[in-house]
């Protein structure tokens, strides 16, 4: 059980500081890391670079009720030329992916001679075709490459000929390949698409224009440049500035993405790993659609290219208790998958951890290999339920998987889950049934108004080290002014100082598209080009690549109790860097007094970082540099005073000399 005492900050602060040594107090190395998921188009639409929405003609009313198989294509009929389109299911590429479009090409047009020529309608190229207008449109830059595929089926007796074409909005013609499907059976054909001029609000258009039948499906352009160049891969810029975090972990693919609200939208790793063309798609419980095209194979791999722990997590085999449109806390819509089914719940997690690390001879493993990665992604984590109801069907199934992955695997550190905080009952009785279990870690979740953060910087210090550790999972003030990041940051410091006890955290949630959010509070705001980077993501930057693992007590002093005044400091041993976090959440300057004697050979000059400003500035897609970290020099010595500006963070990262 937690002990969580509300008594005065001053001896609360004492029992922490009792636990320092002269060498520092251990704490956790991966502390700082991310929570993804796919809220806000962070995932299609988003960092998965794919540029065509409804590649696979998947789209349902169930998504959102106005969709269908065709929504963000439509049909065309170039010059006079007609046909019909029509979406099958007959003989798709595989039964994951039922749906595909058939265009039937009956006449294609004659572009108009002398005066016709002039008519609007008998410009460009005739055909009978398709055209996706992509996440509101696709921006194509002058000179770059983007890469093209469909699968085709021909399904005349003659072939067909398709030109596809990047066209802007006046239909200008900015990158053009020709190709003729030619085989009766599903073919994937490619081409390489390269933009003659820039447009914001491009369209891609695929024109059959001989006459004939022809199936197509998982239509497809991607930025030739990904991260790291990766097949199937993310948007560069967006994933650059994730890696820049030096994030210690992503936890992924949500939040309550991942149990879903009803049985059949959890989220089901299997239908997410192998070809694209045969992944299950479904309903996003966000209101939109999940291609799975961005899934655990394109995650682990995100993870291990930027030096991240993966921590999956896996529906508890219940889903959110809002299921079925209850909506309430309390709700009896949590569903649980059948106790006959639960072999079956059990044994694909524990394959889970199989792919990620069996070697190339075991069944799971082999299916990683075939992938592309024949070594291990040495998981570590993972999350088991996402503020789950506690329930007895809950705990029936929580404690069934549990001792399952710890009986296979000891060496997995399972986190187990608790409600949200501090709403309801499920978050005590979370902690009770995780605490009888012997559960390592535990995932806490709170959104809260900035002021709490500074009220409640001292919750940790009270909280039992016997008992399960903390994951805080899933946590923001309600907000993305400078006044939201530094109240985050103050209680940073405190997250640090209890890294003994709290082992890992991560700001939520982490990407949201413009005209597409549904969760206000996010860390990175973006569009089909820019980004903007709240305040958050720059307090939330300075922590992830800055963390230590040992924590020193007692090196800054502070001139008054203001409990907008926060400091931590940390060494990171594989560098030796000492690393000062120093934080003013309030309205005027103050003084802060250093003490390094307790270091030996420090650098008399070290880097620093300082974010300040007006407490109300915020960050903009139209005004992104409102607040932006500055990088100075700063000397240091033994002991040195620190004047730290109203409103700010600063940190300062000083090398040892060997
Ligand atoms: O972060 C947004 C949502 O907040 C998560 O999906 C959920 O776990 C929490 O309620």
């Amino acid at each position: 059980m937690i002990v969580y005492l509300a008594v005065s900050l001053t001896v609360v602060a004492q029992s922490a500081r009792q636990q320092t040594t002269s060498t520092g107090k251990k704490i956790s190395p991966t502390l700082f890391g991310l929570f993804f998921e796919d809220i806000n188009y962070a995932a299609d639409g988003g960092l998965y670079a794919e540029m065509i929405q409804n590649r696979s003609f998947e789209y349902t009313p169930a998504d959102r009720r106005e969709w269908h198989s065709l929504t963000s294509w439509e049909y065309i009929t170039p010059v006079f030329s007609y046909g019909s389109l029509n979406v099958e299911t007959n003989k798709p590429i595989h039964p994951n992916n039922p749906h595909y479009a058939v265009l039937t090409i009956e006449h294609v047009g004659q572009p108009g001679v002398g005066e016709n020529s002039k008519i609007p309608e008998n410009k460009g190229v005739p055909g009978v075709g398709v055209k996706n207008l992509g996440y509101d449109y696709m921006v194509v830059n002058a000179g770059e490459k983007y890469a093209f595929s469909l699968f085709a089926c021909q399904l005349s007796a003659t072939p067909v000929a398709l030109t596809v074409s990047l066209q802007d909005p006046r239909g200008k013609i900015l990158s053009e390949s020709k190709l003729t499907v030619n085989s009766k059976d599903w073919n994937k054909y490619t081409a390489t698409l390269t933009a003659s001029e820039r447009s914001d609000s491009t369209s891609l258009v695929i024109l059959g224009t001989t006459q004939g039948k022809v199936g197509i499906d998982i239509v497809s352009l991607f930025p030739e440049n990904t991260f790291k160049n990766r097949q199937n891969g993310l948007r560069a810029d967006l994933a650059q500035l994730l890696a820049d975090m030096k994030p210690a972990f992503i936890r992924f693919p949500g939040g309550c993405l991942a149990h879903g609200d009803g049985l059949g939208n959890m989220y089901r790793w299997k239908n997410t790993i192998g070809p694209v063309e045969q992944r299950v798609e479904q309903r996003n419980i966000w209101g939109y659609h999940q291609t799975a095209g961005l899934g655990y194979y394109e995650y682990f791999q995100f993870c291990e290219d930027i030096g991240a722990k993966p921590l999956p997590v896996l529906p508890a085999a219940v889903s959110c208790q809002n299921s079925g449109g209850t909506w309430r806390i309390g709700g009896t819509g949590q569903k649980a998958i059948p106790m006959d089914e639960m072999k079956d719940y059990i044994q694909e997690v524990l394959d889970l951890i199989e792919w990620a690390n069996g070697s190339v001879s075991s069944t799971w493993g082999a299916k990683r290999a075939a992938a592309g990665h024949p070594k291990p992604f040495n998981l570590e984590f993972v999350g088991i339920g996402n503020e789950d109801k506690i329930t007895p069907e809950f705990e029936e199934r929580f404690k069934l998987i549990y001792d399952a992955v710890k009986a296979k695997h000891p060496e997995i550190t399972v986190i187990g889950t608790v409600g949200p905080f501090p709403d309801g009952e499920d978050f005590t009785k979370g902690w009770k049934y995780a605490n009888n279990l012997t559960v390592p870690m535990v995932d806490e979740h709170y959104y809260q108004q900035p002021d709490w953060f500074v009220r409640n910087q001292y919750r940790y210090d009270a909280y039992d080290r016997k008992q399960s550790h903390v994951y805080l999972g899933e946590y923001a003030s309600w907000g993305n002014k400078l006044k939201n990041a530094i109240s985050e940051a103050i209680y940073m410091t405190a997250l640090e100082r209890n890294g003994d006890v709290v082992d890992m955290a991560s700001y939520a949630p982490l990407l949201a598209k413009k005209n597409h959010t549904q969760w206000k509070t996010d860390m990175i705001f973006f569009d089909n080009e820019k980004v903007c980077l709240t305040p958050n993501y720059y307090v939330q930057k300075l922590f992830t690549a800055n963390q230590g693992d040992y924590y020193y007590d007692k090196i800054v002093s502070k001139n008054s109790k203001d409990s907008t005044l926060a400091a931590s400091c940390v060494k990171d041993s594989k560098t030796g860097d000492i690393i000062l976090k120093l934080v003013n959440g309030g309205t005027a300057s103050q003084s802060m007094k250093i003490d390094l004697s307790a270091f030996k050979k420090l650098a008399s000059q070290a880097e620093q970082v300082v974010i300040a400003g007006s407490a109300e500035a915020e960050n903009t897609l139209e005004n992104p540099q409102a607040i932006a970290p500055v990088q100075s020099k700063i000397k240091v010595s033994k002991s040195f005073q620190y004047n730290a500006p109203a409103m700010s963070l600063t940190v300062i990262r000083i090398k040892t000399q060997s």
